[in-house]
């Protein structure tokens, strides 16, 4: 068994949303989160009535929904606000033909529009893609042509990414300059909304495994009732709370911990545009006085190498912090506690399941390298390759059993691919290794396949590959996650040059940026390592992955000895 932390840290007092973890896991039923939702009055629903119209209707209009803060600009939207500003992109989506399960894109920074872009094709009853700011070319043409997407909403400046003529099925591109200048048309009512049944789709998110091209992951209107539950018990959202999650919507983690989730149970929300600086983090803290802060293990290791910079800010109103998306190690756990007095809490989930599965809980010890404990609801399965239950203490795949409402519907056009992750009867499997021990705690112990995770996001080797190789210089092409001390892990390729092509600083740079311009700036290679030869399998000629891992682990070994 892995030597694991023994060292707790305790809850701090306080009033939490959940405050007796035993006695909901054993008494708690979906039913329960469903019961939370207008729609489970009516029969009908829509999530972006639930996240908005709803507190309009229930007396809420004037309370701030969104703060939206980018250096110098500065912006407040209260709900019935966000309410109108809905309708009015959902009234323009209507008079462009939009319908029920269209799949409409939006590619846009982490702005206002953003967020009511998506509630408002939510609205109509489409789904919404969001795309990432940072994607390039060969990755918005790859998402919207894998569904068929018929509408993109984006602005002047991100549409000079987006290679029209490949899109066959891109029908019209509306920009928010244009929609901003339109008279808004203020309704009381729910005239723009349509209502749908629960497995109607909701979202679509695109991502990367250890194979083939980034898959789309849609999940159905029924993940309101993840999303609600979680929200009020994970990130114990209160009323006067001021909840700020850094994750842009175009990933999970931003639109159902940025967007929905929050704006579900009332929170007022804050969207912060432009890059990390651990100045404006910790300012834009201070000045809104955040009360929930959402991130991730490297953003907190880059604030963390800043030192003591945080002695310059008053942080105090922060009052819970979660972290997701990547190992978080107990140093930043402890550097938390002794710094800004606040216990990180770990959360695991995939774009695939939905929402929190493995959760650290305000009023529960957190045990500093675990994840923390299946949420009420969940049953988890440490399970060998034959799809049996390990005892506690022993590694093994990471499996949930099925089903939970903020599970997966589909993979979009690809049943066989869905199929892949239920293999073992009423088990869900990850993909990721990990052990549970006596009391339920959950330690991630590493990917059982050859996705890379660098800074949280999810990269897979084989995109990477195909963009390298298209690269005239290059011949053969294998990508790896090394393991690095901010990033988690960075990518790494290793590659041949084809005949006639010399190895440089500068061709290695031009290789590098190629696919930075091409595919996007987080999956470009940090590192690219000219062989005479990559390690291959003998009968089929694959490249072997794992052993270019192992030799770069191996060489870090090295490196500490
Ligand atoms: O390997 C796990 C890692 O991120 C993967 C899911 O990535 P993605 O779908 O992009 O979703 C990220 C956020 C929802 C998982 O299979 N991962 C996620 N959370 C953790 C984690 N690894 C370690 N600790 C976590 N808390």
């Amino acid at each position: 068994m892995t030597q694991q932390a023994t060292t707790h840290i305790a809850t701090i007092e306080g009033e939490y949303n959940l405050s007796n973890y035993e006695a909901i896991r054993d008494s708690f039923e979906w039913s329960d989160a469903k019961a939370l939702l207008s729609a489970a009055k009516t029969g009908k629903i829509n999530a972006a009535y639930e996240t908005i119209d709803r507190h309009v209707d229930e007396g809420y209009g004037d309370k701030i929904a969104l703060h939206y803060i980018n250096d110098d600009e500065k912006r407040s939207y209260t709900f019935k606000e966000v309410k109108d500003q809905t309708d009015h992109y959902a009234r323009i989506l209507r008079e462009n033909g939009v319908t029920k399960g269209d799949r409409v894109f939006v590619f846009l920074p982490k702005t206002p529009e953003c967020y009511i872009a998506i509630l408002a094709v939510i609205k109509v009853g489409a789904i919404a893609g969001p795309l990432f700011e940072a994607f390039m070319e060969e990755a918005v043409r790859d998402r919207i042509n894998d569904c068929d997407g018929t509408l993109l909403i984006t602005d002047q400046e991100l549409v000079k990414r987006v290679p029209k003529d490949d899109i066959p099925s891109l029908e019209k591109i509306l920009f928010v300059e244009d929609i901003e200048k339109e008279p808004l048309q203020p309704v009381d009512g729910d005239e723009y909304i349509e209502w749908v049944d629960w497995e109607n789709g909701l979202i679509i998110h695109y991502t990367s495994g250890s194979t083939g091209k980034p898959k789309g992951v849609l999940h159905a209107h029924r993940s309101a009732q993840h999303h609600i539950v979680t929200g009020k018990w994970v990130l114990d959202i209160k009323d006067d709370d001021v909840y700020w999650c850094t994750s842009h919507p175009g990933w999970v983690t931003g639109s159902v911990y940025g967007l929905f989730a929050p704006l579900l149970n009332r929170a007022t929300v804050v969207i912060q545009g432009g890059r990390f600086s651990a100045e404006n983090w910790y300012s834009l803290i201070e000045e809104l006085g955040v009360t929930i802060w959402y991130s991730a293990p490297t953003a907190f290791r880059m604030l963390l190498s800043k030192g003591d910079l945080y002695k310059q800010y008053d942080l105090s109103s922060v009052r819970h912090v979660l972290s997701v998306g990547e190992p978080l190690n107990p140093e930043v756990i402890q550097w938390a506690w002794n710094s800004l007095n606040v216990r990180i809490h770990d959360t695991w989930w995939m774009t695939e399941t939905g929402g929190h599965l493995i959760v650290n809980l305000p009023a529960e010890k957190i045990k500093p390298g675990s994840m923390g404990r299946p949420f009420p609801g969940v049953q988890v399965g440490i399970l060998d390759e034959e799809g049996n239950e390990l005892p506690h203490g022993e590694v093994g795949q990471l499996a949930v059993r099925t089903p939970w409402p903020g599970l997966m519907k589909e993979i979009w056009g690809n049943k066989d691919k869905f199929k892949s992750y239920f293999q073992y009867e009423g088990w869900y499997i990850s993909g990721d290794l990990a052990l549970q021990d006596e009391e339920g705690y959950v330690f991630f112990q590493g990917r059982n396949d050859d996705m890379i995770n660098s800074a949280g996001e999810r990269i897979g080797p084989f995109e990477v590959e195909s963009k390298l190789i298209e690269h005239p210089a290059v011949e053969e092409a294998g990508v790896i996650g090394k393991p690095d001390q901010l990033r988690g892990e960075l990518v790494k390729a290793f590659i041949t040059l084809r005949s006639g092509h010399e190895e440089s600083d500068h061709l290695l740079e031009d290789i590098r940026l190629y696919v930075r311009k091409n595919l996007s700036a987080h999956a470009a290679p940090r590192e690219i390592e000219v062989m005479d030869e990559l390690p291959k399998t003998k009968i089929s000629g694959k490249i072997l992955r794992r052993q270019l891992k192992a030799l770069e682990i191996e060489r870090a070994n090295k490196v500490k000895n």
